[in-house]
């Protein structure tokens, strides 16, 4: 594999999933694999999962990890043809190139402004790098898309369901603050490649990009769309038709054990308790979340292993 920006740079996402969960049972059995390799993680976005789980996968492969919390260095530029005279230092055709020559692969986090939609669109970050590095580019989370959390999220599925095709619902709830569309879109084009029964439920309003979505059924009756669910994706996203606005907060979307019923809960994390989901849910043997959060290793340890061989 080359890159790892979205789902799709996945050749054959099953049997992904397979080898990733093989991997879970024997981290180590590749730690020759990296030797004399660097992971160089860019983040300028805040992290507590995707940082440790990456980093932790890198080392199960005998890599070496260095990390740039972005902000601490010079303020990157990333439009052509500007003058630099504002608070932008360094350019980045430069960056990217400086730091390919200290990193075999470079993973990178960069979330949207949640202001202007078509900057946001054009992942203006994640491209420049893909375009001026000169080695592979891990996504650990852009401004439209998260796939190591999706790759994490059908892994936890596939270990958990009871059914051939199970029934999956990605349910909006609540927030106070304007969240971005990756964790979701990325969700949705995983459920679109794998066997499940898949559904998105959401207030009238809160669409997310149709390019993502596409023919997915969307009910706007919570209770009635997750009827007889295996798992529910509970996952605040702002408004993307009033790009980056939070225009409802109505309480009645978080996600309660009468809602869930004897679905499994999942979510991303990090989650606000209360808000977004119940403490009687995230205490209780439905909630998958720590599940989750263990799988994001072995879904950045896949990728890593498959850019790995291909170097
Ligand atoms: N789910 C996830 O990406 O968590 P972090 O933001 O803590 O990395």
């Amino acid at each position: 594999m080359k890159k790892y920006t979205d789902i799709n740079d996945l050749e054959n996402i099953s049997k992904t999933i397979q080898e990733a969960i093989q991997l879970k049972k024997n981290p180590y059995v590749f730690e020759n694999l990296g030797k004399h390799k660097t992971l160089v993680m860019l983040f300028f976005n805040s992290s507590l999962r995707t940082r440790l789980s990456t980093e932790k996968a890198a080392k199960h492969l005998g890599m070496q990890v260095m990390t740039l919390n972005v902000n601490d260095a010079w303020n990157i530029e990333f439009e052509d043809g500007t003058i630099m005279n504002l608070d932008k230092s360094e350019h980045v055709k430069e960056a990217a190139q400086v730091i390919s020559q200290y990193a075999d692969i470079i993973a990178l986090r960069a979330f949207p402004t949640l202001t202007d939609k078509e900057k946001d669109t054009s992942e203006i970050v994640l491209k420049s790098f893909e375009k001026f590095a000169t080695v592979p580019i891990i996504n650990m989370e852009s401004a439209t898309a998260h796939p190591l959390q999706a790759l994490a999220d059908a892994i936890t599925i596939e270990e958990l369901k009871t059914k051939k095709r199970p029934k999956v619902v990605l349910s909006w709830a609540p927030h106070p603050k304007a969240l971005p569309h990756a964790v979701a879109n990325s969700f949705v084009n995983m459920m679109q490649e794998i066997d499940v029964d898949f559904s998105i439920t959401h207030p009238k309003g809160y669409e997310l990009n149709s390019e993502v979505t596409k023919n997915t059924s969307i009910n706007y009756n919570q209770e009635e769309a997750l009827k007889d669910a295996d798992f529910v994706y509970v996952k605040n996203w702002s408004n993307y038709t009033d790009y980056g606005k939070v225009s409802n907060q109505d309480t009645h979307w978080m996600m309660t054990k009468k809602k869930l019923g004897n679905a499994k809960f999942m979510h991303c994390l990090p989650v606000r308790r209360n808000i977004v989901v119940e403490d009687a849910v995230l205490d209780s043997e439905n909630s998958v979340v720590i599940q989750q959060a263990n799988n994001r290793t072995f879904s950045a340890q896949i990728v890593l292993k498959k850019i790995l061989e291909n170097l």
